[in-house]
């Protein structure tokens, strides 16, 4: 199982493909609105990729094993829905919160990048789940240098978020990413300090905590795809494509609507 480690020029290709995946996350936030549909916004992302772009929407037909081809360009997960929320005919609603996750193709490239939208209002517990949620990948990113390990990585985020009474998902992890969409290595989202895989300069790989306002548990739904919170709970999910370097990291899915990171914990 060796680790794919990124020559300079696929790390160059790599923050092409990263920017572009964040700027479709940049164009879709206007239209994260009440009244659209979910597959409105599918449509939006994919004719931006394609049209606009000149990318590739990875999702599209994607079929890894045990899986039907994944029959939409972005993912949609509103409210309770955990990830790969398959987009559909459902308005959005005032008070709904909405993870879109893209993942772009540039030159045989992925970037992979998700965001948290608000439409209108959301509930005090929902504006919470989603602003801990991002901490949570952001604890994750700021362990990461060479030298440093996954489990480092997993605690930071884990010991967060059960700190705050949320919960981990543990089915579903951060990956390698580069000519393939899904590679080594598996990046989970809770773990021991000091465990792990060795990180080294040039790896580059996914950090996408999903975390539940309740249980950790969850269950797929008959379109073989969508996954939910099993007690229902609300659920939030951000992520980002992040370079190992010698001395910490660099974040690639990186543009001009990218949030900044949270205040650093003192
Ligand atoms: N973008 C998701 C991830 O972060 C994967 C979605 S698989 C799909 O890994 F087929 F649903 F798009
Ligand atoms: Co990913
Ligand atoms: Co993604």
């Amino acid at each position: 199982m060796a680790i794919p480690i990124k020559t300079a020029a696929e790390i160059e290709t790599m923050r092409v493909a990263g920017r572009l995946a964040s700027e479709v996350l940049d164009y879709i936030g206007d239209h994260v609105r009440a009244g659209i549909t979910t597959s409105e916004i599918d449509r939006l992302c994919h004719d931006y990729m394609t049209g606009v772009q000149g990318t590739i929407p990875a999702p599209l037909n994607y079929a890894p094993p045990g899986y039907r081809p994944y029959p939409k360009s972005v993912c949609t997960s509103v409210n309770h829905v955990v990830c790969h929320g398959v987009p559909g005919e459902k308005k959005l609603k005032p008070g709904d919160i909405v993870n879109v996750d893209v993942t772009v193709i540039h030159q045989g490239y992925h970037g992979d990048s998700s965001r948290m939208y608000y439409v209108g209002e959301p509930t005090i517990q929902a504006r919470r789940l989603c602003e801990l949620t991002y901490e949570c990948m952001w604890r994750g990113i700021r362990t990461v240098r060479e030298g440093a390990q996954l489990g480092d990585i997993g605690h930071a985020i884990q010991s967060h978020a059960e700190r705050n009474g949320f919960s981990v998902v543990r089915e579903f992890c951060g990956h390698g990413i580069g000519k393939r969409f899904h590679e080594d290595p598996q990046v989970v989202h809770y773990g021991k300090p000091r465990t792990g895989l060795r990180l080294e300069a040039g790896m580059i790989f996914t950090i996408e905590p999903m975390i539940n306002a309740g249980r950790a548990d969850i269950r797929a739904l008959a379109d073989g795809w969508t996954i939910v919170t099993k007690d229902h709970s609300l659920s939030a999910q951000w992520e980002h494509t992040i370079l190992v370097t010698p001395t910490g990291f660099e974040v690639l899915t990186v543009s001009a609507g990218t949030p900044p990171p949270p205040e650093p914990p003192r």
